[in-house]
């Protein structure tokens, strides 16, 4: 039954056709994990995840194009089109020092299924014969929505799955279960490198409701976020609402959360997360407007172009109101038809009178004053 379940909906789909033609001959090909779980909830898996007990990179190539392979995990990922394969020899793993990458060594399926996080991910359909393994109480526990780590230790040697429990609560509605809950509580974040911490809190921005599994993850683990982190603050919906299609909805939520925190501690926090310096900035900014003050007290069109020019899409957002709202889909793409070059033209000095100029004839034009090149031109030069 659910061997027939996975299989036809591998068959049901490009991706999973592909799968089993480049599977065929090749024994010891699995469908394991999130693809396993996500088809047997009946919802679309992100990525295909495939277990090989044997040669990994034969049956990633047979698959498609390969992005990467990594000859210490035995992993590979696959593309083909729109088709993504996560391919991983079958492997136990011993984690030397918790929090950091385990050490691996290829071992059968059943082992392979004993080191991963959660009961539901550890269910495993064999491409080859139809075969279903998993670990003990794994399918009752899909059923029953309820995530459960395999052992004790799990969330000592890899403190992210607190993360991803948080994810997976979220995401799939599925409960914590009581025990696993009380392991996550005595988890140390602090043992887990920034990368991989900044790693899992990206991948929860990118998730339809980041501030439910923010509020998750500090229930299940108060320590998982820094002090003035707020994981639901008021005002994500609108600005996401607010927020142009140029703009990115992960800061805009994130900047949100990190409003109370000082600027000098988000700096060093966003850091040690590896955060890009575009990104670090763009939400150290932002993180600033959520009051968006002067930008609602503006009265005027040219007002509201003078709180609001320069700052990122992402900070008007975050400030919210009508003011924000007019900005973002009007007065941000008015456009000047003169340029600096037309007041050189007419005799102005080089130098600061002609942004002063351009900036009275921008106002002018906001504000319905100036309509047309002859008109900014006046206004710019100061003759009306
Ligand atoms: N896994 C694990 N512990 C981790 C990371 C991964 O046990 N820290 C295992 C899980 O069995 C997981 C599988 O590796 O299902 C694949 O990892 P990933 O693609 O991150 O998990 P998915 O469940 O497929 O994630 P998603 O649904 O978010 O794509």
């Amino acid at each position: 039954m659910v061997a027939t379940r996975v299989l036809d909906a591998l068959r049901a789909g490009l991706c999973g056709r592909r799968l089993i033609v480049a599977a065929e001959g090749q024994t010891g090909v699995w469908l394991v994990g999130g693809a396993v779980r996500d088809i047997l909830l009946g919802r679309e898996p992100r990525e295909l995840d495939v277990a090989v007990e044997g040669d990994v990179e034969a049956l990633a190539r047979r698959l498609g194009d390969v992005d990467a392979l990594h000859e210490r995990f035995g992993t590979a990922t696959v593309s083909a089109g729109d088709c993504r394969y996560d391919v991983a020899r079958t492997r136990s793993e011993h984690y030397p020092v918790p929090g950091a990458l385990p050490d691996v060594r290829p071992a059968p399926l059943a082992e392979d299924l004993r080191r991963r996080d959660v009961t539901v991910n550890a269910i495993a359909v064999s491409l080859s014969d139809g075969g279903v393994e998993a670990v003990p109480g794994a399918l009752e526990d899909l059923h029953g929505r309820v995530l459960r780590v395999l052992h004790d230790r799990s969330f000592e040697d890899d403190p992210t799955r607190v993360w991803r429990i948080a994810r997976y609560a979220v995401r799939l509605g599925f409960a914590v279960e009581p025990a696993t809950a009380r392991l996550a509580a005595h988890a140390r974040p602090g043992a887990v490198s920034g990368e991989r911490f900044g790693h899992e809190l990206r991948l929860s921005l990118g998730e339809d409701d980041p501030c439910a599994i923010f509020e998750r993850l500090r229930e299940l683990q108060p320590m998982a976020l820094p002090e003035g982190f707020d994981p639901r603050p008021d005002g994500v919906a609108e600005a996401l609402s607010l927020l142009p299609d140029d703009g990115r909805r992960d800061l805009v939520v994130l900047a949100a959360c990190c409003a109370r925190m000082s600027l000098d501690l988000l700096q060093r926090w966003l850091d040690h997360l590896q955060f890009p310096a575009a990104d670090r900035d763009l939400v150290l900014a932002a993180s600033r407007w959520v009051t968006g003050a002067p930008l609602r007290a503006a009265n005027t069109p040219s007002q509201i172009g003078r709180a609001a020019s320069g700052a990122p899409v992402e900070a008007v957002a975050l400030a919210g109101g009508p003011n924000a709202r007019r900005w973002l889909d009007e007065l941000r793409h008015v456009r000047l038809e003169i340029t600096g070059d037309d007041l050189l033209a007419a005799g102005m000095p080089q130098g600061p009178p002609i942004g002063a100029g351009l900036r009275r004839a921008l106002d002018a034009k906001l504000d319905g004053r100036a309509a047309g090149r002859a008109e900014e031109l006046a206004v710019a030069l100061g003759e009306r």
